[in-house]
């Protein structure tokens, strides 16, 4: 077993023992809150690891369908402004209307979700996160910009490793995740027949790019 399964599985088991032992009700409720919130945790890492084993075995089937993709983004910043104003950060967005692809929609939501997600994380407090989407010959281009801590040049090709986390000023405790996010944006791109880079400056931002073409090459 991974170790980042197991810091979830020995937290929820002295948190459940540790409930047990309390004599009254308050206690033993803020401890079931406490396993309760873990386990979500793990459940959702358990969940996402499967997801890669399976890609790994490429037996996961991209649901292509064509959708507007110019719309989903839309919904999706639309749903991240909240995110980032609880850190008081500006979202804008160019997107460009009426992209059409053929793609996984679910897939291509999480690819948005998991780079705001970060760019608002590891962004800069009342800062500015921006998002595009335009279209390049038979690729739709979709960025995220943030203007936060930024990854240096040593670290930028490890941030697609699973489970890995720059660690630093990062392991602030209100910064959670377990490091799969990028190796999933990755593996969600590239089975679209897609790329994404990342580029940073430390200290002042970074921008993570990625490329969809219009039509996935099919069997992928
Ligand atoms: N926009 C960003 N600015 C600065 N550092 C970043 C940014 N995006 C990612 N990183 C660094 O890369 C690491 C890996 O990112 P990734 O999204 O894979 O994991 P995570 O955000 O730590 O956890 P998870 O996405 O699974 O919740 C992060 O821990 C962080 O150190
Ligand atoms: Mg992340």
């Amino acid at each position: 077993m991974k170790h980042e399964l197991r810091t979830p599985t020995s937290v929820i088991i002295a948190q459940a023992e540790c409930g047990l032992q309390q004599p009254d009700a308050a206690s033993k409720q803020q401890a079931l809150e406490g396993v309760l919130q873990q386990a979500k945790k793990m459940s959702k890492l358990v969940n996402q690891l499967l997801q890669l084993a399976r890609a790994d075995w490429h037996k996961e089937a991209l649901h292509l369908e064509r959708f507007d993709l110019s719309e989903l983004t839309e919904i999706v910043a639309a749903e991240t402004k909240a995110l980032a104003a609880a850190r008081e950060i500006t979202l804008t967005t160019t997107i460009e209307p009426g992209i059409m692809v053929i793609a996984d929609q679910t897939l291509l939501m999480r690819v948005w979700l998991n780079l705001l997600d970060n760019a608002v994380k590891y962004g800069r407090r009342q800062g500015q996160v921006r998002l595009t989407l335009s279209k390049s010959g038979n690729s739709a281009v979709g960025t995220v910009t943030d203007d936060g801590i930024g990854i240096s040049a040593a670290e930028l090709p490890k941030i697609w490793k699973r489970f890995y986390r720059v660690d630093a000023a990062r392991s602030r405790s209100e910064v959670n995740g377990s490091g799969l996010g990028l190796a999933m944006v990755k593996w969600m791109v590239e089975s679209h027949g897609g790329t994404v880079t990342a580029a940073s400056v430390p200290g002042e931002g970074s921008v993570f790019t990625f490329t969809i073409p219009l039509i996935c090459p099919a069997g992928k």
